[in-house]
């Protein structure tokens, strides 16, 4: 059966209208005034706002660190994901030492197969290049991976050094690929780990002392200027900070092509979290780590004035009870990584909208239609227009809600946002045409989620 929204107003990335929308199977199949149709299921949304899907290009679900495994899965993620009005996610696919990223591929596409609530695609980090894997590139892109992740940092594990960054940049210029970058110094990282240690600070505010802003800046620089050098589109992906902001907005002067995705804990939380009573700053060890407070305005800015171009979550989460609590005796042996999927349009629409730093078509475009555009999505997923997926979120801007993780839908035992007080309500969330979340619910039985093959430049 088809499907009319009625009353709404539509947000797209440009304007904000009031029509109605009508829905055929999986997609969008007009929008106009008073549109009536036998045989139609009528759902007036008047008073609602309707945005396009969510699209959160960062998301590390059943992730193995070596010591734990993410709270979250494929299931309970992409649940999290839907009840927050988000119907398309990215996650890290990653390779293991030693293996392919075509083995790589295949064991994300074995956590995910049958497990996904919304769509979903995979970036594919690469951890240990060799000819081989460059080759194996090419492959990616033909199997929809058109994006791929380097990290800077984690040392001994993920990191990779600069003549791999050279030569992984060199190659995704020729087949139209983006790169994504975890931008932080890792081998000074260790240095300054080692040193506080040695020195007997054990406790998390540690954590964001061994990963002061200038390793993060340093990163972003020396990839700014490799970039330079290759001619390569980049992406710097969860920037924290000021000094890192700077080093991008000169590199933009010089001619680099670069995208910036920040994430709403960068937004809306700061480093006096790491003084809470007790073990609970380890709930916020992350990297790159909370900031000093100033820089949540300056993003704010950066992303009014178009100097960030996506919002993304990071959503990378652990429980307090007995997986942060790992590093208990030892600050560098706590999973790094917050959750954040499920709350981040209610945030950004709260925080960043209501409050006026930003415009609620701004917000489109930085939650929903910018990620869909960079990772070769948009107008399927992004948009909300005659052809596109029938990914609709009714946001209701005249309800309440306060954030506590008992409600939650996500698998953890916390979240950074307890007591947040939401302006607004995720009324119904569409896939594809069909509801399959209702006031911040998720009312699907069975997983529908479609693996999204994604497109290059
Ligand atoms: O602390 C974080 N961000 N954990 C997830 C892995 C990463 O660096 O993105
Ligand atoms: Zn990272
Ligand atoms: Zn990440």
């Amino acid at each position: 059966m088809s499907l009319i929204l009625k009353g709404g107003k539509i947000v797209s990335y440009k304007i904000t209208y009031f029509s109605d929308i009508k829905v055929d199977g999986e997609k969008i199949v007009e929008i106009g005034e008073n549109l009536e149709s036998k045989d139609c299921e009528i759902v007036d949304v008047s008073g609602s706002y309707i945005i396009p899907g969510g699209v959160d290009t960062h998301t590390h679900f059943d992730l193995d660190t070596g010591t734990t495994i993410t709270a979250d899965d494929f299931i309970s993620g992409t649940k999290a994901a839907i009840a927050g009005g988000t119907t398309t996610i990215l996650d890290f696919a990653t390779q293991s030492k030693g293996k392919s990223l075509k083995a790589g591929l295949e064991e994300w596409h074995h956590k995910a197969r049958n497990k996904a609530y919304c769509d979903y695609g995979f970036h594919m980090a690469i951890t240990d290049w060799s000819d081989s894997v460059c080759d194996e590139m090419d492959e990616m892109i033909k199997q929809g991976v058109s994006s791929f992740k380097l990290y800077m940092a984690y040392k001994g594990t993920l990191q990779v050094d600069d003549s791999v960054i050279y030569k992984a940049l060199e190659k995704s210029k020729n087949i139209g690929a983006i790169i994504g970058f975890h931008c932080e110094n890792g081998d000074l990282v260790c240095e300054l780990v080692d040193k506080n240690l040695k020195e007997n600070h054990i406790s998390p505010q540690y954590h964001a002392a061994s990963r002061p802003p200038m390793l993060e800046a340093e990163a972003t620089s020396r990839l700014m200027k490799i970039a330079e050098i290759t001619k390569s589109k980049v992406c710097v992906v969860h920037l924290s900070c000021k000094e890192s902001l700077d080093e991008v907005l000169k590199a933009k002067e010089r001619g680099v092509d670069v995208v910036v995705e920040t994430c709403p804990q960068y937004l809306l939380l700061n480093e006096d979290k790491y003084k809470l009573e007790g073990f609970e700053g380890a709930k916020y060890v992350m990297s790159p780590p909370l900031r000093n407070v100033k820089n949540n305005d300056i993003l704010w800015k950066a992303l009014e004035q178009n100097q960030i171009d996506t919002i993304g979550t990071d959503h990378c989460s652990f429980n307090y009870k007995k997986q942060k609590e790992l590093g208990m005796e030892d600050f560098s042996k706590i999973p790094n990584g917050a959750p954040g999927v499920e709350h981040r349009v209610g945030l950004l629409y709260t925080y960043g909208v209501s409050t006026n730093k930003i415009s609620i078509n701004r917000m489109v475009e930085l939650l929903s239609t910018n990620p869909a555009k960079i990772y070769g999505l948009y107008p399927q997923k992004g948009a909300i227009e005659v052809g596109s997926d029938a990914d609709l979120v009714v946001l209701n801007p005249n309800k309440t809600k306060v954030i506590k993780a008992e409600d939650q839908v996500q698998n953890v035992d916390y979240t950074p946002y307890e007591n947040y007080r939401l302006n607004c309500e995720i009324e119904r969330v569409y896939l594809r045409g069909k509801e399959v979340s209702r006031n911040g619910k998720v009312i699907d039985n069975f997983p529908t989620g479609k693996y999204l093959k994604r497109s290059s430049n």
